[in-house]
């Protein structure tokens, strides 16, 4: 079914439809049916979408990219086995930030030629494991860790395939928290005090590296493609002034999703193109041959796939006249409210149609004040025996979640048509062992 644009339902995966006796379902399956058997909260991905965003971006660059593009899913947003398998089987390359990420990646079947690695402080074992599998590009992040790098390959005797991660110094309109790309950022070599240059020449001196290419990431949630031009330009001519001609060229992730029906469209066109367009002038204009280009989506590839489903619980109303719905969820397996104010909507499963009737507060069941999932939304009167449904949870949810107040993480269904695959099995208790000491 296709939904317009005002309707909340058009925030929701693609086989989303609504079922005979007017229920919310996925890939024809029926979500309440799907919270009785597995429980809540229940995060379900549409196995549609992702395939779906996938080919849609990677279409878009070889439509508008005159050289070759790689589409690397930046796994931090939502990475299990499962997940990895699905996009490793569509030929993604693929971010990872972690030795945690390097083996799933490794046991989904990624080709080492599309893996790159990121990260601000990567540990030995991390730059060991990435030396080992002989990946695309280990992702510099600063002097000192070219330094540690050098030290490394040069003990393993093989050569390390690196990019550089230069940062621009520039603002980006997004959460301040999800902002990369200031003169105040932690990540990445910046250009205005001389280190991204000094970078390119140890590196081009270096017996022990490959400069394969230069990175940088302006942030995330972002729907204006300007900064990216102007990153690029950047990019080409610090690259100009070393006289250095990457190979491969990483203008990052970044591009936003909706969350709500007030937010931007999320058609990627304006950043494909803008990045198409801005690579092939800086080329054209010093007679360069075009980088491979490699482009590092999570959200953009996850987020609508997902949606989070909980069983409602405890209700009451405050003195100031807000009603307060309890769920049994909240900022355990969605910690994007509390950390980034973000906003969401809900729909009641079993009702998705139904007006709204009163002004409400839909919170988690942690203790503590800052476990909202949305401060205040018209929802229609729901029971203990109905569900609520956030879309566009597949981002930056589970791979965030916690167990605080020793919360169990949740069950993580994969959609198809006539086929229901359990990603993530829901935690209990006393698998969850880190807060078992021997004491
Ligand atoms: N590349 C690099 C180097 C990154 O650091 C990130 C995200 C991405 C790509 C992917 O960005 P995306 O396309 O997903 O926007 N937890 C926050 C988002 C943190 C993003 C971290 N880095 C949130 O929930 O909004």
């Amino acid at each position: 079914m296709v939904f317009e644009n005002d309707s909340p339902l058009s925030l929701f995966p693609i086989s989303t439809s609504l079922a005979a006796d007017g229920s919310l379902a996925i890939a024809g399956h029926s979500l309440k049916e799907l919270a009785q058997v597995y429980g809540t909260p229940l995060y379900c991905y549409d196995g549609k979408t992702i395939r779906h965003q996938f080919h849609a971006l990677k279409s878009a660059f070889s439509r508008e990219y005159k050289g070759e593009a790689l589409v690397a899913y930046a796994s931090k947003a939502y990475f299990s086995l499962g997940v990895a398998r699905k996009l490793a089987e569509q030929r993604a390359g693929v971010d990872v930030v972690s030795l945690g990420e390097i083996r799933f990646a490794q046991q989904a079947g990624f080709a080492a030629a599309g893996v790159h690695l990121h990260g601000n402080n990567k540990s030995e074992a991390e730059l060991q494991a990435a030396l080992d599998w002989g990946i695309q590009a280990i992702v510099v992040d600063s002097l000192d860790e070219l330094a540690f790098l050098e030290v490394l390959a040069e003990r393993t005797g093989k050569k390390a395939r690196i990019w550089l991660r230069i940062t621009p110094d520039l603002n980006v309109n997004t959460h301040p928290h999800i902002e990369t790309s200031h003169s105040g950022s932690k990540f990445g070599l910046h250009i205005v005090n001389g280190q991204a240059a000094e970078a390119i020449r140890r590196a081009k001196e270096s017996r022990w590296f490959n400069l394969a290419g230069l990175h940088c990431h302006l942030g995330s949630q972002l729907f204006d493609a300007k900064p990216y031009r102007m990153a690029i330009q950047m990019l080409f001519a610090l690259a100009e002034e070393q006289q250095y001609v990457p190979e491969e060229l990483s203008p990052g992730g970044g591009w936003g999703v909706r969350y709500v029906i007030s937010d931007p469209s999320d058609d990627s066109h304006p950043w494909v193109s803008a990045v198409s367009q801005t690579v092939h002038d800086e080329c054209a204009k010093r007679g360069w041959q075009l980088p491979r280009l490699v482009l590092e989506p999570g959200r953009h590839l996850v987020a609508r796939a997902g949606v989070a489903i909980y069983g409602v619980g405890a209700q009451k109303d405050t003195p100031e006249g807000t009603h307060i719905i309890a769920l049994d969820g909240g900022m355990a397996d969605n910690p994007r409210v509390a950390l980034y104010n973000a906003r969401y909507t809900a729909l009641v499963v079993e009702r998705p149609l139904a007006e709204g009737e009163q002004k409400s507060r839909l919170v988690g069941k942690f203790c503590e004040s800052g476990d909202v999932l949305i401060p205040e939304i018209n929802m229609p009167r729901v029971s203990r025996t109905d569900h609520l449904i956030m879309p566009a949870a597949g981002a930056y949810q589970l791979s965030m979640s916690s167990n605080y107040n020793f919360a169990a993480r949740p069950t993580a269904l994969w959609l198809e048509p006539g086929k229901v695959e359990v990603m993530q099995e829901r935690e209990s208790a006393d698998q969850s062992r880190w807060w078992k000491g021997k004491a």
